[in-house]
């Protein structure tokens, strides 16, 4: 700095202040030079603003006004280009156009752009040719070959410069490191490392068996070298597969169908492989699949027999006799050498021994006779062995079905014993009777019922055919009176419809009881019912206190009569006779009940001859009942019969029933002396009593004792 006022006398004093005043500049106080004090970096403080004063040395004042100046730093190239980054990563497919960009690296320089060249930066490739290149203007990276093969060399190491002074002699310049991976693209197909393939198997490999692995290998990575396998081709192509192992990208090959060594030995399968992922670019470079051959051999095992049927089905007739062959059963050795077969059936599944098979020709044939009834099926097995080879052998199982013969009546269902009301109306429904049957007819069962031909003209009852397998029995007229006829017993044929036709019969037991309107069962007979069949344990009871009365009757007459033999007279007083009459109460039938003793007779003996008795026998009924011989041309007839005459003519018998006694004594009896019982009433009701009705064991005890009247059992 210079003042005008400075006359070089040494009387002016400059003084400096502002940025770096004192520290980066000072000035020469005498002479007005500046000098800075330490190197200056432009890229730090381009430029500093200072001022300057010019004073009187002596005074201190100042000469002239304060000016301002600044003082610029001016840029030398002392910066060299940077890159952003030291070491940068790309990729790019393999097999890439010429040209394709890759990567732009960048690079700075703190220099001064503006000033000089020192900031022009131009980049060039230091390493990594000839594969790539760099754009010097710009850092793009660009592919520089074609077909840069990932297989061959997938890893690139290029190293770019960036020189700034546009690249002079003399410019500074830093490098980078561009690591270039090359990524896959399916451009190799691929390929069986043999063309063909053998492999061996056994005959009774089982389904899914699996033979073997073949590989074809692929170049390239990841899915581009993913691989199917198929069987294009082969007269295998039905007996095997082939499936693709997904981690090892192997084809497994598997038996699919049982294979026979007897009928094929040896096949032969044409695999494909292929690429799962393909890429159009190359698809017409080559075909990306390989083909190869397999030979499949198959070795022969040893094999037990076979049946022609995974089971036999055999119907057979019920009727069939003892020895009937039902059905045969074939097995072969499948072996080349066909060893000859036996058959046996397993005894576990026919215990009961009713079937066996012909050893050498298979037959099974019946050792029982059949019955459908009682197994409808018999299911057995068959074993079939090698006869030289025992170890060699199978089983089949054979269902025999043993066929309906119509061998069976059929049956009525219902026990066989019904009633008719006494007040029945003709066309009454009083049973309906049905039938079952064992057999099964395929169409089912249809039954006619029909009346025996010794009853087909039956008046009372009727038989209507339902049709439906069952059948009414109607009355045919009305007034079934208990008193007529107790029991209607109507035979009954029930047949089926197949073929042998089959039939049985039963007999209905009809009872007469009497009903109220309604056609409730009243009361019925009891004396008709069998003992076991319908007596309610009242009516036994009845029945037994009437026995046990009856032997003590006979015991008191047996003492009695002892006592008697003495007297030969035959009547007795009034109070003897007393001492053997037991008495007991009848119920008569009520007032509806006309036929029962008239207790009127009693009381006017006139009356006898208004009503037939019941419990005096006239004697024309009497005769004709005799007619039954029971003690023919003895002694003991003739008497009784004469005594019976003499008492039934004797006007001073007693009026009503009467009791004579025989005191004979029988030809050689066992018993010391015989009597009948004794009833001499002589003219008084109230000697006038009942028995019981005693039924036929009464008339064979009397019959025992010489007789009474043998049909009327009072
Ligand atoms: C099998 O052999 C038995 C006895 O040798 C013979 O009775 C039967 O008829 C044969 N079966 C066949 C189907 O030839
Ligand atoms: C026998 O086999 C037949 C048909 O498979 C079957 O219907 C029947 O129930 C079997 N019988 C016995 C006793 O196993
Ligand atoms: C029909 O009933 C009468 C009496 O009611 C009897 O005498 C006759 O024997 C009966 N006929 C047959 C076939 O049962």
């Amino acid at each position: 700095l210079h003042s005008s006022q400075d006359r070089g006398d040494g009387s002016v004093k400059y003084i400096l202040s502002g940025d770096g005043a004192g520290v980066l500049f000072i000035i020469d106080e005498n002479t007005g030079d500046i000098h800075a004090t330490k190197g200056l970096d432009r890229e730090e403080k381009s430029y500093y603003l200072l001022r300057a004063q010019a004073v009187d040395k002596i005074t201190g004042r100042p000469l002239e006004p304060e000016s301002e100046f600044i003082i610029k730093i001016h840029d030398i190239n002392d910066n060299e280009p940077t890159f952003t980054k030291e070491m940068y990563t790309a990729n790019v497919p393999e097999m890439s156009d010429i040209g394709t960009f890759v990567l732009q690296v960048t690079a700075t320089d703190a220099d001064d752009p503006a000033y000089g060249n020192s900031a022009k930066i131009v980049y060039s490739i230091l390493q990594g040719q000839p594969y790539f290149s760099v754009e010097p203007e710009t850092g793009i990276i660009r592919t520089a070959l074609p077909d840069m093969n990932r297989e061959t060399k997938d890893q690139y190491l290029v190293v770019i410069q960036a020189k700034d002074m546009a690249g002079q002699l003399g410019g500074l310049s830093g490098t980078t490191t561009v690591n270039i991976t090359l990524t896959d693209v399916n451009d190799n197909p691929p390929q069986f490392t043999q063309s063909m393939y053998q492999v061996s198997t056994l005959e009774s490999a089982p389904i899914g068996f699996s033979l073997g692995r073949i590989k074809a290998t692929d170049a390239d990575i990841g899915e581009n070298a993913e691989v199917t396998y198929n069987i294009i081709d082969g007269d295998g192509m039905e007996m095997f597969d082939i499936i693709t192992d997904k981690d090892t990208q192997e084809g497994i090959i598997h038996v699919k169908k049982p294979l026979d060594f007897e009928s094929k030995r040896l096949y032969s399968l044409k695999v494909e492989a292929m690429n799962t992922k393909l890429e159009p670019r190359f698809l017409h470079v080559a075909p990306f699949k390989d083909i190869a051959t397999i030979r499949v051999t198959v070795e022969d095992v040893d094999e037990p027999p076979t049946f022609n049927k995974p089971y036999y089905t055999i119907e057979v007739d019920e009727d069939a006799k003892e020895g009937t062959i039902v059905g045969t059963i074939t097995a072969q050795d499948p072996d080349a050498s066909k060893n000859p077969v036996k058959y046996s059936l397993d005894r576990h599944t026919d215990l009961d021994w009713i079937f066996n098979v012909h050893s050498e020709n298979g037959s099974i044939f019946t050792l029982k006779s059949l019955d459908r009834e009682t197994s409808p099926w018999h299911n057995i097995s068959i074993i079939a062995t090698e006869i030289n080879n025992s170890k060699q052998s199978n089983q089949i199982p054979v269902y025999i079905k043993v066929l309906d013969i119509n061998d069976h009546a059929p049956e009525f269902v219902i026990f066989m014993e019904t009633f008719v009301c006494d007040n029945a109306i003709p066309g009454q429904l009083i049973q309906t009777i049905s039938a079952v049957d064992k057999d099964e007819p395929p169409g089912g069962h249809r039954f006619f019922f029909e009346m025996a031909p010794e009853a087909t003209r039956n008046p009372n009852f009727t038989i209507r055919d339902n049709k439906d397998n069952t059948a009414g029995i109607l009355t045919r007229r009305k007034g079934y009176y208990q008193s007529r006829v107790n029991t209607y017993l109507l035979p009954i044929i029930v047949s089926d419809n197949d073929y042998p036709v089959q039939s049985s019969t039963s007999t209905l037991t009809i009872q007469v009881c009497t009903c109220d309107s309604a056609g409730n069962l009243q009361s019925c007979n009891t004396e008709v019912m069998s003992l076991p069949a319908g007596l309610s344990t009242g009516a036994l009871f009845a029945i037994l206190f009437c026995i046990v009365i009856f032997l003590t009757v006979i015991l008191i007459l047996f003492a009695s009569s002892k006592r008697q033999r003495k007297e030969e007279p035959l009547t007795f007083s009034k109070d003897d006779v007393r001492d053997n009459i037991v008495t007991y109460n009848d119920e008569g039938g009520g007032e509806a009940d006309t036929k029962a003793f008239d207790i009127g007779t009693l009381r006017n003996p006139k009356a006898i001859d208004n009503k037939l008795r019941r419990d005096i026998i006239p004697e024309a009924i009497l005769s004709v009942q005799q007619t039954v011989p029971l003690w023919q041309s003895t002694d003991v007839r003739a008497f009784i019969i004469q005594r019976l005459h003499e008492n039934d003519e004797d006007p001073t018998a007693p009026p009503y029933d009467s009791l004579a006694t025989y005191a004979y004594e029988g030809n050689d009896s066992m018993v010391e002396s015989l009597s009948s019982l004794e009833s001499i009433s002589k003219d008084e009701s109230q000697d006038y009593d009942f028995l019981c009705d005693w039924g036929p064991q009464f008339k064979k005890l009397a019959d025992m004792y010489g007789g009474v009247d043998s049909d009327r059992d009072s």
